[in-house]
């Protein structure tokens, strides 16, 4: 397939990079592709960045068949742009698309069109430290139908945005609130699907946290909930004497590039991890009896984000001293050297472009 590029005549000005937050602001081209059942996927091209018109109708719109990926560009010291696993992020993308009924992509020709779309993009990639080209993949259902069944058409397209880090507490540990009363996803349903209505059910609990002064909903298992799955845009884990812990997938937990590398790390360097059920009064007991020593998330968007407060009905507990535990900043430091080139790539996870 020939991916053709319509230059932009008018190109936008660049944002100051010290004052970036998250998924603000977009670049001047986009990458697009579309789908029908007779040409199946086609017509892959690079485009200026433009709104997407539709009927509406569109089943997107109605159905919330859709599906994305995050996955981040870095700028190294030597201007090179590094890629962290994106085989991997593609070929989740898949999977979702699979559990949504979404005709498969070509993954290495996906991955060589965002190659492409980020060189042709280069300058938008921010040298600040800590920020990077967010980029998000996506694909839409686009048949104008109000029936329900999949659709027969669909869009791909990306997107690139310049970020900084996604909480706005950066690197300092961020409070989260266990929701009893809702679920995000449950077992046999779309929880590791990354598809748009597991972040529309995770809106009403994270507005209650929101108002409560909490950053996050931490979701307990949607059938006894009872234990702990995620926290919506990260995965989580917990110090334990030690070892560290993180919910075993269930099948309703996103499973997480950044969490298969922290266990791919703590393996590698010695440190006993085990991926188990853990429910959340065993959490407040090991807390109760100083075994809890650190918790942090991981997630593409967030890296890794220390958390210092968990809150479950009417206990609030603090975990470690208000300032990121020794395994956060280590995983922390490593990944995001290897992500911005400081050190060399052992694990075989970076792509240069
Ligand atoms: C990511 O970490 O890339 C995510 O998708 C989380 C969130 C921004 C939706």
């Amino acid at each position: 397939m020939r991916l053709s590029v319509v230059k932009s005549d008018k190109l936008k000005k660049h944002p100051d990079e010290s004052d970036l937050t998250f998924g603000t602001i977009f670049t001047d081209y986009m990458f697009n592709m579309d789908y029908n059942l007779k040409d199946k996927w086609h017509n892959p091209r690079i485009e200026p960045y433009q709104p997407i018109s539709m009927d509406p109708s569109t089943m997107v719109l109605h159905y919330g068949q859709s599906i994305f990926e995050g996955l981040k560009a870095f700028k190294t010291k030597t201007d090179a742009i590094n890629l962290f696993r994106p085989k991997d992020n593609f070929k989740r993308f898949n999977r979702s698309a699979r559990a949504l009924c979404i005709p498969e992509i070509d993954e290495d020709f996906a991955l060589s069109a965002l190659k492409q779309l980020l060189i042709i993009e280069k300058k938008w990639i921010p040298k600040y430290p800590g920020t990077s080209l967010y980029i998000r993949p996506t694909i839409i259902a686009t048949d104008p139908y109000l029936g329900v069944r999949a659709s027969n058409t669909y869009r791909f397209f990306i997107i690139l945005s310049p970020v900084a880090a996604y909480y706005p507490e950066g690197f300092n540990p961020v409070k989260i609130f266990v929701t009893k009363d809702y679920v995000r996803a449950v077992r046999g349903g779309l929880g590791e699907a990354k598809t748009s209505g597991n972040y529309a059910a995770s809106l009403y609990a994270g507005d209650l946290a929101n108002k409560m002064g909490y950053t996050q909903v931490l979701w307990l298992d949607g059938v006894e909930l009872k234990y702990i799955e995620e926290v919506g845009s990260m995965n989580i884990f917990f110090v334990i004497n030690n070892d560290i812990v993180t919910p075993a997938l269930s099948g309703s937990i996103l499973s997480g590039i950044t969490r298969d590398s922290v266990i791919k790390l703590a393996k590698k360097w010695g440190v006993n991890i085990v991926e188990r059920k853990i429910s959340i009064d065993e959490l407040f007991d090991l807390h109760k009896s100083g075994s809890l020593t650190e918790a942090f998330g991981t997630g593409t968007a967030a890296v890794i984000s220390p958390v210092g407060v968990i809150k479950y009905k009417d206990s609030i507990i603090n975990v470690g001293d208000g300032k990121s535990g020794k395994f956060a900043s280590k995983f922390y430091k490593f990944i995001m050297d290897l992500q911005y080139g400081n050190v060399p790539d052992n694990m075989g996870w970076i792509e240069t472009v």
